[in-house]
């Protein structure tokens, strides 16, 4: 006798992630039924336009431009959120779990924003949220931090958290592609999200940080807390100095729990070749983590696509099911969480590269590195790279220095009229 479990799916949205969740429910229905025990039917989806194409044939009467159709139909068991964006999804998920239903979501900017609220809410329905497809695409992340690593004290995350940026960098440092061939390129792989800005100026990878760091560090904080800078400022020439000077460059993101406080930020750069990171390339994602009783661990993977991605969607909705059929509500995060102290730029250092034009001239050398040195940055490197029209290229490297401190030197060398307002400047790691 089977003791197959039927659960019914209401999805709200079914682009690119919708659409690989729906594939995965239609062809490997059996090896879910099969592994599990509970089978998956897909019973209604709100779209904005019915009449699209989608990457699944799903009967017509499927599809709703109605939201109460899906959150108000008695007969589904879990709402898979896969819009994106704040609202009309946060309205939507504090209906569904009002109207008792458990929700699985994508969606970082929501959660960075909004998700203890929500988790608290659920709590108060006796539901729960899923959200592991919400960071690192594929890969699991949001489960071992919680669950398998929680016994861990964690000191440091680090790594690459956004597939479209990675996938702009690897391109452009491996093929010479333009930065706008590369976005293009990755909007049609499916990888950038429906804003593309949120991806190149950094913002994704906050509100993922900001996700990870909540669980990691059970502290309460937002996307706008930390300084965050993306990759437009990224030019070919600085993927190229990089390189000749033994490094690329990388959109990271950092969570370090240092003496004084905790350091997060979200900034490109310069990598050294021999790093694992270096190595990471295309829409793929890693991250370090470190733990008091691990060490290190890493977590590797394809970080966007509508597969990967939907690979964590339907692990959750497993999940989901799994809760429903044993009744189990997880603990929400505390009305009290830790407080965290987030360090400011004064408490930070890190080596820095910059890339300058300045006009050729005699002197110019010297009054760099009296801008530089007037406020204590010492110099490692200084290389002149490349004249034209009497312009002369400028890369440097500092010696690990105080963030501020450098800041103030980057605005006396703003000041020297041989230097133009055309420049890079990126963080240097290890
Ligand atoms: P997408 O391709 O733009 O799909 C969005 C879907 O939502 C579309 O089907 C759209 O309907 C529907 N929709 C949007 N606003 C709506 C509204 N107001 N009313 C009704 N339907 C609406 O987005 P996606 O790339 O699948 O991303 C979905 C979520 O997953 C986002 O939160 C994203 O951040 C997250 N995510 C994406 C990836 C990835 O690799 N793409 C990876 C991880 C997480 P129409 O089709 O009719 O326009
Ligand atoms: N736009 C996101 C990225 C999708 O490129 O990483 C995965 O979250």
């Amino acid at each position: 006798m089977s003791s197959e479990v039927i659960v019914k799916i209401g999805m709200l949205g079914m682009g690119t992630v919708g659409g690989g969740a729906a594939a995965i429910i239609e062809r490997s229905g059996e090896l879910l039924a099969g592994k599990t025990g509970i089978k998956l039917a897909l019973e209604r989806v709100l779209v904005r336009d019915p009449a699209r194409s989608r990457a699944v044939e799903l009967p017509s009467q499927t599809y709703t431009t109605a939201p109460d159709a899906v959150i108000n139909d008695p007969s589904i068991d879990i709402v898979v959120e896969l819009m994106g964006g704040i609202e009309p999804a946060r309205t939507l998920i504090s209906a569904a779990l009002q109207a008792n239903k458990a929700v699985v979501t994508a969606n970082k900017d929501l959660l960075a924003r909004h998700g203890r609220e929500l988790q608290q809410l659920a709590h108060r329905c006796g539901q729960n949220i899923y959200y592991e497809a919400s960071v690192g695409g594929g890969i699991p992340l949001i489960r071992p931090l919680k669950h398998c690593l929680v016994a861990n004290r964690i000191e440091r995350m680090i790594g690459i958290i956004n597939g479209t940026t990675n996938y702009i960098l690897t391109r452009m440092a491996l093929e010479r592609m333009d930065f706008q061939e590369a976005l293009d390129k990755a909007r049609e792989l499916g990888f950038a999200e429906a804003d593309p800005s949120s991806d190149l100026e950094g913002r994704d990878a906050a509100y993922k940080l900001t996700i990870l760091a909540g669980i990691a560090f059970n502290c309460s904080l937002g996307p706008d807390d930390f300084s965050v800078q993306g990759i437009s400022g990224v030019t070919g020439a600085d993927i190229h100095y990089a390189s000749e000077l033994g490094y690329t460059i990388k959109l990271l993101a950092v969570a370090e729990q240092k003496p004084a406080g905790l350091a997060l930020g979200v900034h490109p750069a310069l990598v050294p070749l021999t790093h694992p990171l270096a190595t990471v390339h295309d829409e793929f994602n890693a991250i370090f983590i470190n733990g008091d009783l691990i060490g290190e661990a890493m977590f590797y993977g394809r970080g966007a696509g509508a597969l990967p991605t939907a690979s964590a969607v339907v692990a959750d909705i497993i999940d989901a099911a799994r809760s429903l059929r044993n009744g189990a509500s997880e603990r929400p995060p505390s009305d009290t969480p830790s407080k965290i102290k987030l360090l400011p730029p004064s408490a930070l250092s890190s080596r820095f590269y910059v890339r300058l034009l300045a006009r050729d001239r005699p002197g110019v050398f010297g009054a760099l590195a009296s801008a530089f040195g007037g406020e204590g940055v010492s110099l490692d490197m200084i290389i002149q790279k490349r004249r034209t029209n009497g312009t002369a290229e400028i890369v440097l490297v500092t010696h690990d220095v105080n963030e501020e401190r450098f800041n103030r030197s980057l605005e006396r060398v703003a000041r020297l009229p041989a230097i133009g307002p055309e420049r890079g400047v990126f963080r240097v790691l290890g």
